[in-house]
C-alpha cells in the first residue's frame, strides 16, 4: 500500500471512530489545518517536476476531498446524534399522572346540578335561569299569589326595603318565578329545566337560609300529567343510577299548579343510614308538581284556552344528600376544607350519561 493510500484508510478510520464534534475537529486540524499531514503532502507538489507534479497533484487533491469530504458527512451525523439524543432527554411522557394530586374538589351541589341538567338536556329540556333577586310579581303574584293572599305564609320570606318606584323585591322564595320569566318572553312548545339558588329565613340540619332548587316547566297543546309521571321516573331512574322506580302521587296544593301533586319516590331505609331506591317499603318525599294553573298562563300572556303545561320542582341539596349520603345541610355552605374533601368530586370527571353521572 502506498504511503498515500495508507494515510488515506487511517484518516478515514479516525473520522469514523470520531466520537463527538471535539474529537472530529482535531482530526480535521491534523489532515487539513496549516501543518496537517494532508497539508504538508500539497505544499510537497510545488518543489516537484512537472511530470512529478502531474501524476501525483491528483492523487493528493483526491484525498484532500475524501477527507474533507467525510468530515462534513460525519460532522452532519454527529449533530443529528446530538439533537437526538436531547429530545430523548427532554421527552415528556403526557401518560404520567399528574403530580401533585389535584387539591380542588367540586361541590356535591355543583356535581348535583351537572347530573341534573345532563339528565333533562337529554330528555330534549332547555337550560333557563333568573336572578336571586327578584321582582315580588313574579316571585309571588304572576304564580297567583295575590299581596296578602294567606298562600304567601307558605314561604318564609326574605324581603327587600321598597324601590323609590313602589316596586318590591324578595330574595326569591323558589325557582318557580323562572317559568314566569320564560313564558312572558317565549312561545309555546315550552321544555326548560331550571336550576339555582333560592332563600327562605329557615335553619336547621335539613333546612338552609340559601338553598338550590330545580324547576322544571313544559307547555304544548297537549301536555298532560301523564307526561309529567313519565319524565320524573325517567328523571329519578337516571338519577339514583337505578333501572326502575316506583313514585307514588299525592294530592297537594300550590296556588300556580291546578290540580297540584307531590311525588314519593319508594326506597328501602331497612339499613341504618343506607338508603336504595326502587325497592322497600318506605316511601320519601322529593317533589311537588302539578299542571300549570290557566290563571297563571293567561297572566304570563300564554292563551289557556289552547296551551296547557305541567311544572315540578324540588330541592337539589336534597338530592345531593340522600345520592350521596350527606346527613346535614349546614356544612353545604361552611367552606370547611376537610368536608369539601371528603364530599367533593374530582373536576376532571364531567357528569354525561353516556360516559357515568357518577364515579
Ligand atoms: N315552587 C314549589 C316549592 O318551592 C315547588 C313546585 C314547583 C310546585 C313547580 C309545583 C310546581 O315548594
Amino acid at each position: 500500500m502506498s504511503d498515500i493510500s495508507k494515510l488515506e484508510s487511517d484518516l478515514l478510520a479516525a473520522i469514523a471512530a470520531a466520537k463527538d464534534e471535539a474529537a472530529l475537529e482535531a482530526i480535521r486540524v491534523s489532515a487539513l489545518g496549516k501543518k496537517g499531514s494532508v497539508s504538508e503532502l500539497l505544499k510537497t507538489l510545488g518543489g516537484m517536476s512537472p511530470d512529478a507534479r502531474k501524476a501525483q497533484g491528483p492523487i493528493i487533491n483526491a484525498l484532500r476531498d475524501t477527507v474533507a469530504e467525510a468530515i462534513a458527512t460525519k460532522k452532519a451525523a454527529l449533530a443529528d446524534a446530538a439533537l437526538d439524543a436531547r429530545l430523548a432527554t427532554e421527552r415528556v411522557d403526557v401518560t404520567l399522572p399528574i403530580r401533585p394530586v389535584p387539591q380542588g374538589t367540586i361541590h356535591p351541589v355543583s356535581q348535583v346540578l351537572d347530573e341534573v341538567t345532563a339528565i333533562f338536556a337529554d330528555l330534549g329540556f332547555a337550560i333557563a335561569e333568573g336572578p336571586d333577586i327578584e321582582f315580588d310579581d313574579y316571585n309571588f303574584t304572576k304564580l297567583n299569589i295575590p299581596p296578602d293572599h294567606p298562600a304567601r305564609q307558605m314561604h318564609d320570606t326574605f324581603y327587600m326595603a321598597k324601590q323609590k318606584d313602589g316596586s318590591s323585591h324578595v330574595l326569591r322564595t323558589h325557582t318557580s318565578p323562572v317559568q314566569v320569566r320564560t313564558m312572558l318572553k317565549q312561545k309555546p312548545p315550552i321544555r326548560i329545566i331550571s336550576p339555582g339558588r333560592t332563600y327562605r329565613v329557615d335553619s336547621d340540619a335539613t333546612h338552609s337560609p340559601m338553598f338550590h332548587q330545580y324547576e322544571g316547566l313544559v307547555v304544548d297543546e297537549g301536555s298532560t300529567l301523564a307526561n309529567l309521571k313519565w319524565v320524573l321516573e325517567e328523571f329519578y331512574k337516571a338519577f339514583f343510577e337505578v333501572d326502575s322506580v316506583e313514585l307514588r302521587a299525592r294530592p297537594s296544593f300550590f296556588p300556580f299548579t291546578e290540580p297540584s301533586v307531590e311525588w314519593d319516590l319508594r326506597c328501602d331505609r331497612s339499613v341504618p343510614g343506607k338508603i336504595t331506591f326502587g325497592t322497600g317499603n318506605d316511601w320519601l318525599e322529593l317533589a311537588g308538581s302539578g299542571m300549570v294553573n290557566p290563571r297563571v298562563l293567561d297572566m304570563c300572556g300564554i292563551d289557556s284556552t289552547k296551551y296547557q303545561g305541567f311544572a315540578f320542582g324540588g330541592g337539589l341539596d336534597r338530592l345531593a344528600m340522600l345520592k350521596y349520603g350527606i346527613p346535614d345541610i349546614r356544612p353545604f355552605f361552611e367552606s370547611d376544607l376537610r368536608w369539601l374533601r371528603h364530599y367533593g368530586f374530582s373536576a376532571f370527571d364531567l357528569p354525561t350519561l353516556d360516559g357515568g353521572l357518577s364515579r
